[in-house]
């Protein structure tokens, strides 16, 4: 990423303006870093230079430190040593902020004595999304200026403020009006005709005036961290780094933040925290279709205004298209049409939209119960019911009047997209949309490539995952395509658990200690169990006799408890409750189906729990590399932690085997498959191979 000249200096009257140039983001790569040592060097021993200007060219002041680099030996000048030096500088150092100035770039703006921005900036310090804390002076420097607790906010949230927030706390001095870097050599330029010398942030204490304020606000910190999230390496000690800058010199503070941002960085969590950021992007790069140009999308229709529907048609509203729901009634249409203004009204009453923006989109959303209204759009998605025939009949209408060219996408879950291509004249122009409930809120998108489907297509669900803010994953056509064909495995390895003695509840506990928000139990009360009901029986004629299979939850929906939306499931719960509590009477359906299948039960360790949880996720994922319909582990790995809950500290199942250790992961299938259900367990011949290789999962990531 480093470029030739990554930072260049040019002298503009008495300022020298450094300008930072490393496309895309100016990652603080080596390169960088040195040349800002220079730069400031040369400014001050140069006699010309009163005062000094630090920008970037491009998009961005840096984003941060180069996320690349970590794991490798440093090299000098370190970025600490880099901001130390700007500070040092004995004349006056302007940042000015442009883009997002996060992380480390923030901390090289704290490490200058001034800071303008424009009003479009935003700065942050995200370290803790990558499981590490701001190691170039940012947990020192910042709460000297905004206060422990805006920083603890900064830091703890990982969230980036605006300018004017930046503005309000103190961390940047002033908003630019019109060219930044103009506006930042008048700013310069006044400092010297003021006769402002350097303002190194390590002497300010404005922020940490009120210190017995500051002592409540750390230790209400500590112990929400303690409760929340006992188990992540950073925040904890972000809070311990924040709370030394009431306790120690600076120079130690400094030497406190290098010894545990060192813990953090080498630990696994952060390890996979990085995985997960370059996994979200290395999925968008797709084999085959560089160079492809997308079909432009410019007016969108929806067939069904269900759950999944609405969410669908507000996710594109959102995006600025056009948007028409077909619906079979005019009743249905109401319902459909009423679930997307309640999104936005709620999004209005929260304060997170306008009115003018919700009558906005809401302009631009029609209805209709004749297909004659799709006429003009590009791209058709349908919603309508998991069922074939009613698919059928769908598909059958939108290729009877969608204009050739059109995409006609299917939202299915499970069914398959070959053989729905097949139901038009059109197969080229048939995708696959997964969308994730809620559909305007769940950032992932399996985007599902059929044997016919064009590239232009393809590269079409790519560019609208891109414009709604989603992040698109390439699926082949299986039952389930990558996500819920892995859920089915692991769901499965659950009731085998339950039917052989461990509770709903021991299951779903273990799953949660292991870092997932619910267990799996609690997710089929919340997503319906009426919905995995439906989808066992279309397949109950196909199921192998020869496999063991669980009843429970079938004899759970035939009861009608079909989880919270019933007040029971696996769960019992009170009204309107979210959380459910044990429920003696499913225990006792459980025993007797053990009873009936001969079962003895026997106890199962949280351990074990998650070992087998875990084994049958990753030997599915390496079955559908083996297939071809995952194109690689790291984009399985965003399917579950974008779409499923997967711990994003554990940075998904592929890659959490890895860290595990393969081998280790292949004797565990191995020996589950001994003990029996040797269908569900059958190692993967990937990963036989890879562990012969001595190999792991991410030699395959590229
Ligand atoms: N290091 C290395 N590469 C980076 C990077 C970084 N800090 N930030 C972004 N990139 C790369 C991306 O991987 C991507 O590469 P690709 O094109 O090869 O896939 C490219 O830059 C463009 O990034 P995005 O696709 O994400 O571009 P967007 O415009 O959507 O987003 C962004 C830009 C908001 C800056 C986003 O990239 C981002 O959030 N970056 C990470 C910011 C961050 O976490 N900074 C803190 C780093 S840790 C640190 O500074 C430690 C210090 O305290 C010591
Ligand atoms: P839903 O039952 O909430 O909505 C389906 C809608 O389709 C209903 O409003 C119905 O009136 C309408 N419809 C039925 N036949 C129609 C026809 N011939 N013409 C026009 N409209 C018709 O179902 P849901 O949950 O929204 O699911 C829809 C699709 O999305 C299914 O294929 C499902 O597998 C898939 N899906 C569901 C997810 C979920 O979590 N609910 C997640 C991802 C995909």
């Amino acid at each position: 990423m480093e470029g030739k000249d990554p930072v260049r200096t040019e002298l503009q009257g008495e300022i020298a303006l450094v300008t930072v140039d490393n496309p895309p983001v100016n990652a603080l790569a080596h390169g960088v870093r040195a040349g800002l040592v220079a730069a400031i060097e040369a400014s001050e021993g140069d006699p010309r230079v009163k005062a000094v200007v630090i920008r970037a060219a491009g998009r961005t002041f840096p984003a941060g430190a180069d996320i690349r680099e970590f794991g490798q030996p440093p090299r000098d000048p370190w970025l600490p040593a880099v901001c130390n030096r700007i500070e040092a500088c004995t004349k006056p150092v302007v940042a000015a902020l442009h883009g997002t100035a996060l992380g480390g770039g923030l901390e090289v703006a704290l490490g200058a004595h001034y800071r303008i921005a424009l009003p479009s900036a935003r700065v942050g310090l995200p370290e803790v999304t990558l499981g590490i804390l701001p190691g170039a002076g940012g947990t020192q420097r910042t709460p000297r200026i905004a206060g422990t607790a805006a920083a603890l906010d900064l830091m703890l949230s990982g969230k980036p403020v605006g300018a004017a927030h930046a503005l309000a706390i103190g961390l940047i001095d002033e908003i630019a009006e019109g060219d930044l870097t103009e506006a930042a050599l008048a700013y310069a330029a006044r400092l010297v005709a003021e006769g402002a010398g350097p303002r190194p942030t390590r002497d300010r204490t404005e922020g940490l005036a009120d210190v017995e304020a500051a002592r409540a606000g750390i230790a209400a910190a500590r112990a929400k961290v303690e409760k929340e999230m006992p188990h992540l390496v950073a925040p904890i000690r972000i809070v311990s780094c924040v709370e030394a800058t009431l306790d120690l010199p600076f120079e130690e503070g400094l030497d406190r933040e290098r010894e545990l941002f060192g813990e953090c960085v080498v630990s696994d969590q952060s390890v996979a925290l990085r995985h997960a950021f370059f996994a979200e992007r290395r999925a968008a790069r797709v084999p085959g279709l560089e160079g492809v140009v997308p079909r432009e999308i410019a007016a969108a229709g929806v067939i069904g205004g269900g759950t999944m529907g609405a969410g669908i048609a507000v996710a594109l509203l959102q995006s600025g298209l056009p948007v028409t729901m077909i619906e079979r009634d005019a009743e249905s249409l109401a319902r459909g049409q009423a679930a997307v203004r309640a999104v936005f009204d709620r999004a209005v009453e929260r304060g997170r939209m306008t009115a003018e923006t919700r009558e906005q989109h809401l302009r631009q959303f029609e209805g209709a119960t004749d297909y004659a209204a799709l006429a003009p759009v590009d791209l058709a998605i349908e919603a309508v019911f998991e069922e074939m025939e009613v698919k059928r009949e769908v598909l059958g209408q939108l290729d009877a009047v969608l204009r050739p060219g059109a995409i006609i996408a299917s939202n299915t879950s499970y069914l398959d997209l070959d053989a729905l291509a097949a139901m038009t004249s059109r197969p080229a122009d048939v995708v696959g949309l997964h969308f994730f409930s809620p559909a305007n809120v769940m950032r992932l998108l399996e985007v599902v490539v059929g044997a016919g489907t064009a590239p232009e297509v393809v590269a079409a669900g790519f560019a609208l995952a891109r414009r709604l803010g989603k992040v698109a994953v390439r699926a082949g056509v299986c039952e389930g395509f990558i996500g819920n064909r892995m859920l089915a495995t692991y769901r499965q390895a659950a009731d085998y658990m339950m039917l052989d003695g461990a509770s709903p509840y021991e299951i779903d506990a273990a799953l949660q200690l292991f870092g997932f928000a619910m267990g799996p139990f609690q997710v089929t009360d919340l997503a319906g169990g009426d919905i995995g009901w439906a989808r066992r029986k279309r397949l109950a004629p196909t199921r192998d006799p020869a496999r063991r299979y669980v009843r429970v939850a079938d004899l759970l929906c035939e009861r009608g408890w079909f989880g919270q939306k019933t007040g029971r499931g696996f769960y019992l719960y009170e009204k309107g409750a979210r959380r459910g509590t044990p429920d003696p009477e499913v225990l006792a359906i459980i025993e007797a189906e053990r009873a009936a299948a001969g079962v003895t039960p026997r106890s199962f360790s949280p351990e074990e729990i998650v070992a087998r949880y875990l084994a049958a996720m990753v030997n599915e994922g390496a079955r559908l590399l083996d297939e071809g319909i995952a194109l690689r582990p790291s984009d399985i790995d965003v399917v579950k932690l974008m779409g499923y809950g997967f711990p994003r500290h554990r940075g998904g199942p592929m890659k959490w085997a890895d860290l595990e250790g393969l081998p280790g992961v292949l004797e565990n299938l191995r020996n589950f498959a001994a003990a029996g259900d040797a269908w569900l367990w059958e190692p993967a011949p990937l990963l036989e191979r890879l562990v012969a290789e001595g190999r792991d999962l991410d030699s395959l990531n590229d």
